[in-house]
């Protein structure tokens, strides 16, 4: 049966004339690390995109229901939006190509698919990439676009449509870019262009669209370039995102470059880099003093364990990381990483630590519920929207997925009893061991429904 749409509610709120949403299912998130919360026959209230109220469902049914449309199902499960904080838009026709570590993967897989990545492939590709999304659940994801302005434009235009939350930035690099067969982007017009871009779209969409300066890292990218993108990133309150500490060969690159540098993490820090609205990804190879460096200014890390491994690149000491109370948060890493599922990569971060347990005692391997905060919470954390976004509370955005976690249970449609009996740990469990967007029922972000499955077989 698909999910009861209760048509014959539409009506106002006591107070507003906005119309209200009910939704009604198992409530699990995590507010606080580790730490998992299961409200069962629950119902969310929906109001102008926030959350007005949440109670047991029959009690707010009662209360709301001829105020109310109603989406109901006792048994679906009802998560945060899952938050995506590092990808790039353009390389995900590349995913799972290649069998290199980081650099020759970058000359011979994504640069040559990035310096094709103008304007008309953007308006074609964007809005797909948007639906794949939020049919994986993410409702909020952090990306690099490619080099080109336009295809940049193109791809923030798809984003506004797509109803998604999406931090977006064109990718910055003035030195060994793209090889011969393509003049170097020139510092100053990566900096002219980046800041149009900042100009029009960062709070667009009544903040649903922000932007980030995105200098791609230290070998591609000279000094003054890195000094520029600090310099705007301030000037409007954007965002930064670079990628740090991945490989071993690109530590070396970075080590013969910037000889007046004390260690990779000093050359962002002394290009002004390091603020509380920069998300570094990956950060695999950080001596102790990097770490402490990252910690002391307040940036923050994506965590992108699908990508790490596909490139054999290594495994983050997380436990180092949540020790001096660096934010992190979770990236599927595309191209990098095989797929926008964060579930799947939820699955490789408790995975990833379990195998490095086996040979490095102060391996802490996380629970399901902690890598789940990373995906959401934390996540939000990550991006200071904390207040805003992350878990199912009162007052926060109505960013949230609607799951048919029976899709994941073995011989699916048999299992009625073997649902019933999950506890809230098994459940999230499965969804991260077996989940992804064929459990996708709908996702919303901030009230709207921006991913609807065609025929949700549910129950
Ligand atoms: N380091 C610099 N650029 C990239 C990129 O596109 N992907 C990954 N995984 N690492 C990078």
């Amino acid at each position: 049966m698909p999910m009861d749409r209760d048509a014959s509610h539409s009506g106002h709120s006591d107070d507003s004339d906005a119309p209200l949403l009910g939704v009604r299912g198992c409530l699990i998130d995590t507010p606080h690390l580790g730490r998992l919360r299961e409200r069962k026959d629950t119902a969310i209230l929906i109001e102008n995109g926030r959350i007005v109220d949440i109670g047991a469902y029959n009690l707010l049914h009662k209360k709301a229901s001829s105020k109310a449309r109603w989406l109901h199902n006792a048994r679906a499960a009802i998560f945060p939006g899952l938050i995506d904080l590092h990808s790039h838009l353009p390389q995900y026709p590349a995913v799972a190509k290649g069998r290199s570590e980081l650099l020759p993967w970058l000359r011979q897989t994504v640069f040559p698919l990035e310096r094709e990545f103008g304007e008309a492939k953007a308006r074609k590709e964007s809005m797909a990439f948007f639906r794949e999304l939020a049919r994986h659940g993410t409702t909020t994801a952090m990306l690099y676009g490619s080099v080109n302005e336009a295809a940049c434009e193109a791809a923030f235009e798809a984003a506004e449509k797509s109803g998604l939350r999406v931090i977006m930035g064109m990718l910055m690099m003035d030195i060994a870019s793209y090889g011969a067969s393509q003049p170097k982007k020139v510092m100053s017009i990566a900096l002219l262009e980046s800041e149009r871009l900042c100009e029009k779209w960062h709070g667009a969409r009544a903040g649903m669209l922000e932007y980030a300066f995105s200098p791609r890292f230290a070998v591609s990218c000279s000094e003054k370039l890195m000094k520029g993108a600090a310099e705007l990133a301030a000037k409007h309150s954007a965002f930064l995102q670079m990628h740090l500490a991945e490989n071993f060969e690109e530590l070396e690159k970075v080590k013969n470059q910037f000889s007046w540098a004390a260690d990779y993490a000093d050359v962002y820090d002394k290009c002004g880099l390091l603020t509380p609205r920069t998300v570094l990804s990956h950060c695999i190879h950080l001596s102790d003093r990097e770490m402490d460096v990252v910690a002391a200014s307040g940036a923050r890390v994506a965590h992108c364990p699908t990508a790490n491994l596909f490139l054999g690149s290594g495994v983050m000491p997380m436990e180092k990381m949540h020790d001096r109370g660096i934010p992190i948060g979770l990236g599927s890493g595309v191209g990098a990483g095989t797929e926008l599922n964060l579930w799947q990569v939820m699955r490789s971060a408790i995975e990833s630590q379990k195998m490095r347990s086996y040979y490095d005692g102060d391996a802490r391997v996380p629970s399901p519920a902690e890598v789940f905060y990373m995906a959401t919470q934390g996540a939000a954390e990550v991006l200071g929207k904390e207040n805003m976004i992350g878990s199912l509370d009162v007052g926060k955005d109505a960013d949230f997925i609607v799951v048919d976690y029976g899709a994941f249970l073995p011989y699916r449609k048999t299992a009625r009893q073997q649902r019933d009996e999950l506890s809230a740990e098994d459940l999230l469990s499965l969804c991260i061991y077996r989940g992804g967007p064929h459990g996708t029922m709908e996702t919303f972000v901030r009230g709207n429904s921006v991913y609807r499955a065609a025929e949700p077989d549910l129950f």
